[in-house]
């Protein structure tokens, strides 16, 4: 009787203590496999086996600095930070930029990256570094040269000493190229170490996992009957999947692609075109990984008809902090890309992909809950590995 008794206050106080909906046990078997698969955040960390500088300190305080350098464009007019801005979680705010030029695509975050495949909206990169160079050399972006870049880093005392203290290679006995890699691997090795704590979506998630109602109730009734749509019939999981919410490919969801009058932007068609051209490409010399395993998928990657039109499955992780949104920036809110899956233009899905895709016509509700739910993806940067101590023989060295 004791126990029984117990029981049933167990049961009441659980009841009472579970909001009126957005119920956890709202959720089905496949819905809640779902959800658990979006996790566990952060990822573990491990080393890009490409480049020889992935979790060096020295190599890491060298990025971090040539980030924010402009000398490396062209009239020392542009860093890396002025269109991946840290203040707006290394974005731009803006729907395309101009860096020389008019730039047809719109400014990614460069936060978790780590562990991506592909890189750049049309996978135009297999690798961090290799992308790091694009924005360098490209003449829209910082329009600069290999040249360039020797010689800021040659005829800066300070920048020489550290690539010697990163590298133990002195650049001025090295070629151009081969300083351009090095300073594009520092570039990535930072990168690498900007990665977020968990969201309150994480912290949800981990709850589910581990049964602590109290902290699953902590998480929004509005956020959970979103993430019912999202893990469930909205069907965003087929693409946007696995901890970093997003499949690591392409996809076509029905956004346009002409850049201007008679000209379009082929997407992944053309991504895979200017990868396997590339001589930084992980078939190359630059490869630091011996063993033949980070090759296999650039090896393999073969352009077919459907990959016109298609562009990488962003992560969502922060996406309420990267207004605006998709590849050209024509979605201006988060709202907005609601709304616009909500009303899908089925006529312009026409590949493959896209058959799992369709007009959500979700009501008010639906939309502000999917909305509250996206909105719980925000989470500030974790420390950034301590940037090293400055190397003893550069301390003296003066700028
Ligand atoms: C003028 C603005 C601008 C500058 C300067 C710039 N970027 Fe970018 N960045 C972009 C745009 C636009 C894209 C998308 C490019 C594309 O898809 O072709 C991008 C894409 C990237 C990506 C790919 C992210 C992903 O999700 O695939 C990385 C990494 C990156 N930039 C790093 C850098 C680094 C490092 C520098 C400095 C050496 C830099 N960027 C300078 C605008 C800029
Ligand atoms: C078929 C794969 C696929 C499905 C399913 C899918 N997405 Fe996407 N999503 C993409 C692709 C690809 C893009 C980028 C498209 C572009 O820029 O042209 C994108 C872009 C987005 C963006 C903008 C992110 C940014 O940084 O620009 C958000 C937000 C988003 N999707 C949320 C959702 C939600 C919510 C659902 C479910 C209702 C969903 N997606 C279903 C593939 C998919």
């Amino acid at each position: 009787m004791k126990y029984v008794t117990g029981f049933f206050f167990v049961t009441l106080l659980a009841f009472l203590a579970l909001p009126t909906d957005g119920r956890t046990e709202d959720f089905s078997a496949t819905e809640r496999a779902t959800i658990l698969s979006l996790g566990p955040w952060p990822p573990p960390v491990t080393k890009d086996r490409s480049n020889r500088a992935s979790g060096n300190p020295e190599a890491i305080a060298l990025g971090k600095m040539l980030f924010f350098d402009r000398r490396l464009s062209k009239e020392d007019q542009t860093s890396c930070a002025d269109c991946h801005k840290p203040e707006l979680a290394f974005t731009d705010g803006m729907d395309l930029n101009e860096g020389y030029k008019k730039i047809t695509r719109h400014t990614p975050t460069v936060i978790n990256l780590r562990g991506h495949t592909w890189f750049g909206w049309g996978g135009e990169a297999d690798n961090l570094w290799a992308q790091s160079i694009r924005p360098m050399l490209s003449r829209n972006e910082m329009a600069g040269s290999p040249s360039r870049v020797r010689r800021v880093i040659t005829t800066d005392p300070n920048l020489s000493c550290r690539f010697k203290v990163a590298f133990g290679e002195d650049p001025a006995t090295l070629g151009k190229y081969d300083v351009l890699v090095l300073v594009a691997k520092a570039l990535a090795a930072w990168q690498e170490t900007l990665v977020t704590e968990k969201s309150a979506f994480d912290h949800f998630r981990d709850a589910l996992e581990t049964g602590d109602t109290r902290a699953m109730n902590a998480y929004p009734a509005a956020a959970k009957r979103g993430l019912k749509i999202f893990a469930g019939e909205g069907r965003c999981t087929f693409c946007h999947l696995g901890p970093d919410f997003s499949n690591g490919e392409f996809g076509n969801i029905g956004v346009p692609f002409f850049i201007a009058k008679g000209k379009v932007d082929p997407g992944r068609y053309g991504g895979i075109k200017i990868l396997k051209k590339s001589q930084y490409n992980l078939l190359g010399r630059f490869n630091d990984d011996k063993s033949a395993k980070t090759k296999v998928r650039t090896r393999h990657v073969l352009q077919q008809h459907r990959n016109w039109g298609e562009f990488k499955v962003p992560s969502l992780r922060n996406v309420a902090l990267t207004a605006p949104y998709m590849h050209n920036g024509s979605v201006a809110t988060l709202a907005d890309v609601v709304e616009f899956y909500s009303d899908l233009d089925e006529e312009r899905l026409h590949t493959d992909g896209e058959k799992i895709l369709r007009p959500l016509r979700l009501p008010d509700q639906g939309k502000a809950d999917l909305l509250a739910f996206l909105q719980t993806l925000s989470a500030p940067l974790s420390a950034t590995i301590k940037a090293s101590s400055v190397p003893s023989d550069c301390a003296t060295v003066k700028n």
